[in-house]
């Protein structure tokens, strides 16, 4: 039935409501299915803003295909120089905690690219959880690191929620209407969870391991105290091609 829904006709529907990479998202959506209602209908939902990775039930991050459930925060393109920045420091064998892994992008990229890796994930949101786990990814429910043995772990990465509460109300309407609020919300200046992963980072962490975070705005001068207190004593940062902050990689010493 889907024979009768030309790509070219579905992607000008979809650039009509809006989708950037409107070629792209229809062959996704016509590979999702066969049967023609069942199209109609998620295009129907596409046109509200529902994110794509929820329709077809995948996401590409690092060149890997990942299960994203509805529900679950999508993993971003952002974030994939965090993970194989992670993948590139942790040694064979080594041990990576991903705080906040939502999907288990990150855990799920580092596991591939160093398979003799130990990698657990946390979050709190169970819907993450299930979603980390069918990703293969070991996932278990903590705030941040509750419940991890201290001292071991060679890399700590956490994309963690870090817009600032007031910006918000930035953010592109389809992704306020449909995320999880928790997986974006950083409190009054971005930095209340980061705060909390520094201090996790430093008691998880061996001496010499490294931890890597997502981070944006002035956010790195912000975390600074936070990591001096905590025994990170220095950090290099990383940018996108726009020049804007994407991430913080601290020593610990
Ligand atoms: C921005 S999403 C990132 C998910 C994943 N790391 C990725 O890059 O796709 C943040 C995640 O942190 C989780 N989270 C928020 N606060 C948390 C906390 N205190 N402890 C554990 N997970 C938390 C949310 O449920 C969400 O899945």
């Amino acid at each position: 039935m889907t024979g009768l829904v030309t790509a070219g006709a579905l992607a000008a529907r979809l650039a009509r409501a809006g989708c950037v990479a409107a070629d792209d998202e229809a062959a996704e959506l016509l590979a999702t299915t066969d049967d023609g209602a069942a199209l109609e209908d998620l295009v129907r939902r596409r046109e509200q803003g529902e994110p794509l990775a929820w329709l077809v039930g995948a996401t590409t991050f690092c060149g890997r295909r990942l299960a994203v459930h509805r529900g679950c925060y999508v993993p971003r393109g952002q974030s994939e120089p965090l993970a194989r920045r992670a993948a590139d420091v942790l040694p064979a064998g080594g041990r990576l905690a991903d705080l906040c892994t939502g999907a288990g992008a990150v855990a799920a990229h580092v596991a591939g690219a160093v398979p003799s890796a130990v990698a657990v994930g946390t979050d709190l949101d169970p819907a993450a959880l299930a979603c980390a786990r069918a990703n293969g990814v070991r996932a278990v429910r903590a705030d941040l690191a509750g419940g991890l043995a201290g001292g071991v772990f060679d890399v700590v990465t956490a994309v963690a929620p870090y817009v600032p509460t007031a910006d918000l109300a930035f953010l592109p309407s389809d992704v306020r209407r449909f995320e999880p609020l928790a997986a974006l919300d950083g409190g009054p200046d971005g930095c209340t969870t980061l705060r909390r992963v520094v201090e996790a980072a430093a008691r998880l962490l061996r001496p010499g391991g490294t931890l890597l975070v997502e981070l944006g705005g002035d956010e790195d001068e912000v975390l600074a105290p936070t990591l001096l207190a905590s025994g990170f004593a220095s950090w290099s940062t990383w940018h996108d091609e726009d020049g804007d902050l994407r991430g913080l990689a601290a020593r610990r010493d």
